[in-house]
């Protein structure tokens, strides 16, 4: 993955969460009156620039570990199709077009099933759910991510015996995403789990952050997150999912199979061939953008009740 100096941004140049959300509310009451003519979907946005808000229960379960200000997590960000650089998904991405929208569900299953996003939001109840989220790169955030299990979704289109692994695919589409004209990495962005790690409880499908819709930057309108795994497994604007019985090739492999495995769980015992895995830079806004203090990597990110005893009995440094 390229490492990439964090960018140089002055400290009053970051709006606070409060600031952004006092401004986003006042923006939405201009817009009140203009949606109630335009009696819009409860998927659609308001204005391009009124994120919608979400209806969520807080899921028991989240960390009450300091969380990283909303402006960090959309400001610092590894969009490949948008731009190699942390900063840039927040601009080239603001005109992306999230509507309208479909995940594609098919392969091993007894149920293929094309869903439409704002179905997707009605029908699965969502939950805040707040994870650690560890980079391979070493840096860390924690992020109030709103969403549900994936495992609900899953069982949905009733995957057949013969299932044994999930594959997604992010949107293929140039016009809009820059960086897939390039040859940075092979396009589309595909990723794949285990089923069972796929059914696992942890792992949800998410389709907001900080009680609004996903910003774009960060995968809207819908996005995996794996919290026991390194990032990149969590793939960003998925349209596809596809159950096979064959483990898929994932991007990052395919592109440095000797520093990207298929597993990639958080380990801070096997390092990457370039750096360390023992500590990451926690990114909780104590600092300005792109600084932050340094912890200790804990095993599967902290997350080893819940996830262990899937991988017990396999050597977790040869199958990285
Ligand atoms: N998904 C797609 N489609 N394209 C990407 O470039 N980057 C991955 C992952 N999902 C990526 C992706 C990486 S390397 C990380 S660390 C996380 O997204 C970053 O998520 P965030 O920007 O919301 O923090």
């Amino acid at each position: 993955m390229l490492i990439r100096k964090a960018p140089d941004i002055a400290s009053s140049e970051i709006t606070p969460h409060s600031l952004y959300l006092n401004r986003r509310r006042f923006l939405q009451g201009a817009a009140a009156g203009a949606a109630m003519l335009a009696m819009p979907s409860i998927g659609s946005r308001l204005l391009a620039d009124t994120p919608q808000k979400l209806q969520f229960s807080k899921w028991p379960g989240s960390t009450s570990e300091k969380q990283t200000p909303f402006n960090d997590i959309t400001h610092y960000n590894n969009f490949y199709e948008f731009s190699t650089d942390k900063n840039g998904p927040a601009t080239l991405a603001q005109n992306f077009r999230t509507r309208p929208w479909t995940v594609k569900v098919e392969g091993l299953v007894n149920k293929p099933k094309t869903f439409d996003i704002d179905d997707i939001l009605k029908q699965n109840p969502l939950e805040e759910r707040i994870y650690r989220h560890r980079c391979v790169e070493a840096w860390s955030m924690v992020i109030p991510w709103v969403g549900f299990p994936l495992a609900n979704f899953l069982k949905q289109v009733e995957p057949n015996s013969k299932a044994k692994f999930v594959e997604f695919t992010t949107l293929w589409d140039p016009k809009q995403m820059p960086g897939e004209n390039s040859s940075v990495l092979d396009w589309p962005y595909v990723e794949g789990l285990r089923l069972d790690e796929a059914m696992n409880p942890l792992a949800i499908l998410a389709v907001g952050l900080y009680g609004q819709a996903l910003p774009n930057q960060d995968g809207a309108p819908i996005r995996l997150v794996v919290p026991w795994k390194y990032g990149f497994k969590s793939i960003k604007s998925i349209v596809k999912i596809k159950l096979v019985d064959k483990q898929p090739v994932n991007t990052w492999y395919r592109s440095a199979p000797g520093e990207y495995g298929f597993y990639s769980n958080v380990n801070p015992n096997r390092d990457h061939p370039r750096w360390s895995q023992k500590t990451e830079r926690r990114l909780d806004g104590a600092g300005f953008l792109g600084s932050g203090h340094r912890i200790p990597t804990q095993m599967f990110n902290g997350y080893g009740d819940q996830v262990a005893s899937m991988y017990s009995g396999m050597d977790l440094i040869k199958n990285y």
